[in-house]
């Protein structure tokens, strides 16, 4: 995998045109476009078919963070996991192994990664939230249940990256948002960031980053200085 292999772009733009702008400075520099809920609501209500036209230029992270009765999530798998070039599809781990295992089975080609907690939410806001086990072993928890059904990876925020390699193994992929270069010092809503080197020596194989490319003055530069902040923490 290459450095630039190791960047996922989120696409989190508001409709077709700046997503094909984007996807034509980045394409070659960053390895996948993730594609989230608001430019997917937005262009299959347009009647857009944005992930067939950004898969033409990278592979695609389809990030809806499904989440439903399980034959629900499984049957819309399915569908994603028939259109080329998705690389990924994500989904909600709270459901527990026996749902996700079936979710797996129907991803093929695509993987399945899972959910662990948004990196929106603090450890302070686990017993607010109504939860009883702290913010790490639920990551924990819900990591392993993605090992033992098959997912292809997890999301997780850098800052569980070591414990949750530490508690599944090489097998899965750590898939990491909430990342902020050195040089870009608001962290907008994420309350748990890290920078592109930490979060790879923490054990992330992919980094999630959205704005502190899309809002770039130059985004093809913001994302190759990720990407060499990526070669130096993996070289
Ligand atoms: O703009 P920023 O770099 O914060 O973008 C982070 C992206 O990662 C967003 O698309 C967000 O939906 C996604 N994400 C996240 N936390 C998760 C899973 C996905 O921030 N746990």
């Amino acid at each position: 995998m290459t450095p630039a292999d190791r960047l996922i772009f989120a696409m989190d733009v508001d409709g077709a045109d700046r997503a094909r702008t984007l996807a034509d400075a980045l394409a070659g520099r960053v390895g996948i476009f993730k594609v989230g809920l608001e430019l997917f609501v937005r262009s299959s209500l347009e009647g857009v078919d944005i992930v067939g036209e950004l898969s033409s230029r990278a592979d695609v992270f389809l990030d809806l963070k499904l989440h439903d009765i399980p034959v629900t999530v499984r049957r819309a798998m399915k569908v994603a996991a028939g259109k080329k070039g998705i690389r990924f599809v994500t989904v909600h781990t709270g459901e527990g192994p026996e749902a996700l295992r079936t979710y797996v089975e129907e991803a093929a080609p695509a993987g399945a990664l899972g959910v662990t907690v948004l990196t929106s939410v603090s450890p302070d806001d686990m017993p607010g939230l109504g939860y009883a086990v702290s913010l790490e072993e639920m990551v924990l928890r819900r990591a392993r249940w993605a090992a033992q059904s098959g997912c292809a990876g997890v999301v997780c925020s850098g800052h569980e990256a070591a414990r949750v390699r530490e508690a599944v193994g090489d097998d899965l992929l750590i898939v990491t948002p909430g990342i902020r270069p050195a040089w870009q010092t608001d962290a907008h809503d994420q309350k748990r960031v890290m920078t592109p080197q930490k979060a790879i020596r923490a054990g992330a194989d992919h980094l999630v980053v959205g704005r502190p490319i899309r809002d770039a003055k130059n985004p093809a530069e913001a994302a190759q200085r990720i990407v060499d902040e990526i070669a130096k923490a993996v070289g």
